[in-house]
């Protein structure tokens, strides 16, 4: 009988489940979106059975769908939107409030508030993060200051705090537990001593009787329970979806790099076995634990990416469905000179600026939609080329010089051969596509097998990965060079629009 990893990739909008055989081959998948709410401006949840329900029915899909006995599955791994935070009742498992998702920014001014008491420094010291809303801690926090009586409940030990991993852990085996990668992004987890930290807890005043336990990315943490598939499967996997894919892109050395190009693009390099320290703005992040080893990354995020192409379609109307973008933005030879900074929600790294706003620069009575669209698709890969940038100069320190010898790509933007040629042009070094796309659910399938021994090392499934197509730069470097620096004036611009 054929065995297989179930991987389970619950993401912002919607869940997965998809096999893969020993040969990391994708041998089915299931998907369903799910609901999202926006109960006030900036204010983003989702409701954690609605979460739970459509991951399940999805998995249950998969192996219905492909005529999978359970037993033929050897382990679940799990990769999940980050960050999202729920709090629940321990006893009757019922969420207290509903999930605040990772883009809720309601928290925002808490955050500023911490900066003015001048805690930025030490947070970043300990967690490798940005004090920024983005991150689990003023959630909890926000949580439980809002919820009547949830503070003294937590302290008694009667709620528990999850990521998306920990409560799909937490619904399939019972079990209260997170990953090392996803601990990293709660803002309270000390990534250099690989524990809760003390102060941190103390700072948000957040009981650590709610806290999951840490476990490595890939081990045994449960079984399922029976009456969920008919059978006891392992979960034996476990990692945020950013840290998961850069696994199935098998970035295992230091310098290796993904860029996967989502709704937004999350950029992260291989930094080795000690946690870097970014001085451009940039995450120093867990990647994973495997068999004790911890592997860092160091991250660069932008919030526009795919989104910007949505906005072409929703917002402006100038095309019908996002694959319109590319044979539009393809009928012109360039941009014409038009700029597009996609600053709708502010900048990312490296800019962390809130402020800024989104610019449209260099019109003139000759510019087309066409000009637009093309400035929209390089606009996501000007800014993936500032995070290239940031990253090197991080590494480009004398006593560690890592040299990047090419991006791999993945996300449903991936797919235009258009902007990954520009990509390949603007970073000045090779893009390459896997064949393999679904590389977040790879990750968390390879370090479930990792850890059942359905793979034996990461250089078996390092060597699985396979190019679909590798994208050249040809651009001269002059021409490059002035690229840069007009989008740097350009940047410039979104951000003083108001000043
Ligand atoms: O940090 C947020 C990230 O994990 C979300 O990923 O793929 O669900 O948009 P995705």
């Amino acid at each position: 009988m054929k065995k297989y990893i179930l991987a389970l990739d619950q993401g912002t909008t919607s869940s997965r489940a998809i096999l893969f055989d020993h040969t990391g081959t994708l041998c089915g998948s299931a998907a369903q979106e799910f609901p999202q709410h926006y109960p006030q401006p900036g204010w983003v949840e989702h409701d954690p059975n609605e979460i739970w329900n459509s991951q399940i029915t999805v998995a249950r899909k998969v192996l219905h769908d492909h005529h999978v006995d359970p037993h033929q599955v050897l382990a679940i791994g799990i990769a999940n939107q980050r960050e999202t935070t729920i709090v629940w009742d321990r006893k009757s498992g019922e969420p207290i409030a509903p999930a605040i998702v990772w883009q809720d920014r309601r928290t925002a001014a808490m955050c500023e508030q911490l900066r003015a008491d001048g805690k930025a420094r030490m947070i970043c010291e300990r967690t490798g993060l940005e004090l920024d809303a983005y991150f689990s801690a003023t959630k909890i926090k926000w949580i439980l200051d809002h919820v009547p009586g949830a503070r003294e409940r937590a302290r008694h030990g009667a709620l528990a705090f999850g990521t998306i991993d920990t409560w799909l852990a937490w619904k399939l085996c019972g079990v209260h537990v997170t990953d090392v990668s996803n601990a990293s992004r709660t803002m309270l987890f000390n990534i250099h001593l690989m524990r809760w930290d003390a102060d941190l807890l103390h700072l948000f005043d957040i009981p650590e009787e709610m806290l999951p336990q840490v476990v490595s990315s890939s081990e045994e943490v449960g079984n399922t329970k029976e009456s969920l598939f008919g059978a006891a499967i392992p979960v034996a996997g476990i990692a945020g979806d950013q840290q998961a894919a850069t696994f199935g892109q098998a970035c295992h050395t230091p310098g290796m790099v993904k860029n996967t190009y989502g709704t937004g693009c999350f950029m992260l390099m291989h930094a080795g076995r000690h946690a870097p320290v970014s001085h451009n703005r940039l995450l120093s992040t867990v990647g994973w634990r495997v068999d004790g080893d911890v592997d860092y990354l160091l991250e660069g995020s932008v919030f526009m990416g795919g989104a910007t192409v949505q906005w072409l379609r929703d917002g402006l109307g100038i095309i019908k469905q996002s694959s319109d973008v590319e044979p539009l933005a393809a009928s012109v030879p360039d941009s014409g000179g038009v700029m597009l900074v996609p600053a709708f929600t502010g900048l990312g790294a490296p800019h962390w600026d809130p402020y800024a706003r989104g610019s449209l620069l260099g019109l003139t009575r000759g510019s087309t939609a066409a000009h637009i669209a093309r400035a929209a698709v390089e606009s996501i890969a000007y800014q993936s080329a500032e995070l290239l940038m940031a990253m090197q100069k991080d590494v480009a320190l004398p006593h560690r010089k890592i040299p990047v010898v090419e991006v791999r790509a993945d996300g449903g933007a991936a797919r235009n051969d258009m902007l990954m040629q520009f990509q390949a042009d603007l970073l000045g070094v090779p893009v390459v596509r896997p064949k393999v796309t679904e590389t977040t659910a790879l990750g968390a399938a390879y370090l479930a097998g990792l850890a059942v021994g359905f793979w034996e090392s990461r250089q078996e499934i390092a060597a699985q990965w396979q190019c679909e197509r590798r994208f050249e730069p040809v651009m001269g470097a002059d021409q490059r060079q002035a690229l840069l620096a007009r989008w740097a004036k350009a940047v410039q611009r979104a951000r003083d629009w108001d000043a």
